[in-house]
């Protein structure tokens, strides 16, 4: 096994904390309350520091090192048809179009919501209706970002959910790097 350290603490910070935000928004807290509020502008923040540190962080979490790709996802499905495995060091194509989905959602999502604090947009129909539809294309991302980690983790034997909180991932020595 080859251990190398991908991950630093404000990403995997960041991860876990989006992770709780959201959660908590989408299925726990009341959505009329303040704290809903609260905790979509912590969410809305978040974000903003991960936008941030995209630019000025360390070499993996910066968006230099995973640019979308249409080129480099047809690759990992085409990896992922014929079963060859190689692994990316930093976020692989397919999930760094699912990560700029799920940040740009996030920040619709905060926008949708701080509107409807507004006077201008207090009770208008389709913003409610926008902050709803927007948190349901969120949660179903959410849903297809937890089977491809799953998915990817089985096929390539390297175990991404940890890697998320240790900071480090451990690939296989036949995997080949790319
Ligand atoms: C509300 C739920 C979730 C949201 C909104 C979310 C969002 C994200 C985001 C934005 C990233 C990019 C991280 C970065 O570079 O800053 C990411 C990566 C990642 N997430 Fe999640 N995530 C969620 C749940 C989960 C869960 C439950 C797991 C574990 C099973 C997980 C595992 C991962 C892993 C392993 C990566 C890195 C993937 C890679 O190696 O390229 N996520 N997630
Ligand atoms: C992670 C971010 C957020 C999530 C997941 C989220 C989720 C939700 C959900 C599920 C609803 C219920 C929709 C419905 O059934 O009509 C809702 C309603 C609402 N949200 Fe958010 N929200 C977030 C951020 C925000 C922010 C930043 C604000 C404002 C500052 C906000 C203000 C509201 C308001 C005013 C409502 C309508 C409550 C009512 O029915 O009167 N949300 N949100």
């Amino acid at each position: 096994m080859r251990h190398i350290k991908v991950w630093d603490p404000l990403v995997r910070i960041f991860h876990w904390s989006l992770v709780a935000g959201f959660t908590a928004n989408a299925l726990i807290v009341e959505d009329e309350s303040k704290l809903h509020e609260q905790m979509g502008y912590v969410v809305v923040a978040l974000v903003l520091l991960r936008v941030f540190w995209g630019i000025v962080g360390t070499a993996h979490a910066r968006f230099r090192d995973f640019p979308p790709s249409i080129s480099g996802s047809m690759a990992q499905l085409s990896d992922m048809a014929t079963g060859r495995r190689r692994v990316h060091v930093g976020h692989t194509p397919l999930g760094a179009l699912m990560i700029y989905n799920l940040l740009v959602t996030m920040l619709a999502i905060g926008a949708t919501g701080y509107m409807m604090t507004t006077n201008a947009f207090w009770g208008v129909d389709w913003v409610e209706e926008l902050h709803e539809v927007l948190v349901g294309w969120a949660e179903l991302s959410v849903v297809l970002h937890i089977a491809a980690v799953v998915y990817e983790s089985v096929r390539t034997g390297v175990n991404l959910p940890r890697s998320m909180v240790t900071g480090a991932k451990s690939i296989p020595e036949d995997v080949r790097l790319s």
